[in-house]
């Protein structure tokens, strides 16, 4: 059992509770939304339970019921939108470090877990020259400042965002609304790789995305 203290939105949630996956997902009720990150303190412990001591800070990624069964994976947690929750000891349960906070903690396993496995499918090689398009989003701010430890990351961005990429890391900022990417990356990566259908970071929500739009990755 765990006492929340933050949690977030997932777009799941709003789906979910305005019916529009109804199909797909229906709602055992009595239903509590939160099907995302959550970060809180450690309550009460069941039986057979280790690893975890009651007035630990945790924080972690949850599917409740609901949302598990329809998608197909193994349910984890009460859900997360309640002050307080059940929450299966495992593998999307962890200690919260005291140098992060519980408001970012709650917003970190989901588009953590994803970044990581972008990084995982792209295979960026040390020194790479990397388009991360979508970059001030969620997936991308967790993207650049991995990436820019061994790459040179392009990052596509609105004008506002240029400040906030730079600081994470970003060589370079392209904004998308006024510029044609694919002439501004072009010039900056000279030499491509030559190697077809290769990925580029690309955190763009998908329905508003244009895959043609952009290039692939390139080699300085
Ligand atoms: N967040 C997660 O945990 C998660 C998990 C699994 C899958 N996903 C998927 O991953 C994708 C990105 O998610 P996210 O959470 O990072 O979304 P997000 O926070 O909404 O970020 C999307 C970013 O893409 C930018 N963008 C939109 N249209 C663009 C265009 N035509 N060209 C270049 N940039 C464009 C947006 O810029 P503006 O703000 O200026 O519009 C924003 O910076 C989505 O398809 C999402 O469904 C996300």
């Amino acid at each position: 059992m765990r006492r929340n203290t933050a949690a977030s939105l997932n777009p799941a949630d709003l789906l979910m509770t305005a019916g529009t996956v109804r199909e797909m997902v229906p709602l055992d009720f009595p239903f509590v939304p939160g099907t995302d990150d959550l970060a809180g303190t450690v309550t009460k412990i069941g039986p057979g339970t280790h690893g975890f001591e009651v007035g630990e800070e945790v924080f972690g990624f949850g599917a409740p019921p609901s949302f598990a069964a329809g998608v197909g994976i193994p349910a984890v947690t009460s859900g997360a939108l309640a002050e307080y929750a059940t929450f299966q000891a495992g593998p999307y349960l962890a200690k919260r470090p005291s140098k992060l906070s519980a408001v970012i903690a709650a917003a970190l396993p989901s588009t953590g877990m994803t970044g990581l496995a972008v990084l995982d499918r792209g295979r960026f090689q040390p020194r790479e020259t990397v388009l991360v398009i979508g970059a001030p989003g969620g997936i991308g701010s967790v993207v650049v400042p991995l990436l820019a430890r061994q790459c040179t990351v392009i990052a596509s961005g609105a004008e506002p965002d240029r400040d906030y990429l730079r600081g994470l890391g970003a060589a370079e900022v392209i904004g998308y609304r006024d510029s044609d990417l694919t002439q501004e990356v072009r010039p900056a990566s000279p030499r491509r790789r030559g190697r077809g259908g290769e990925p580029r970071a690309d955190g763009r929500g998908g329905h508003r995305g244009n895959p043609d739009a952009a290039p692939r990755r390139t080699t300085a």
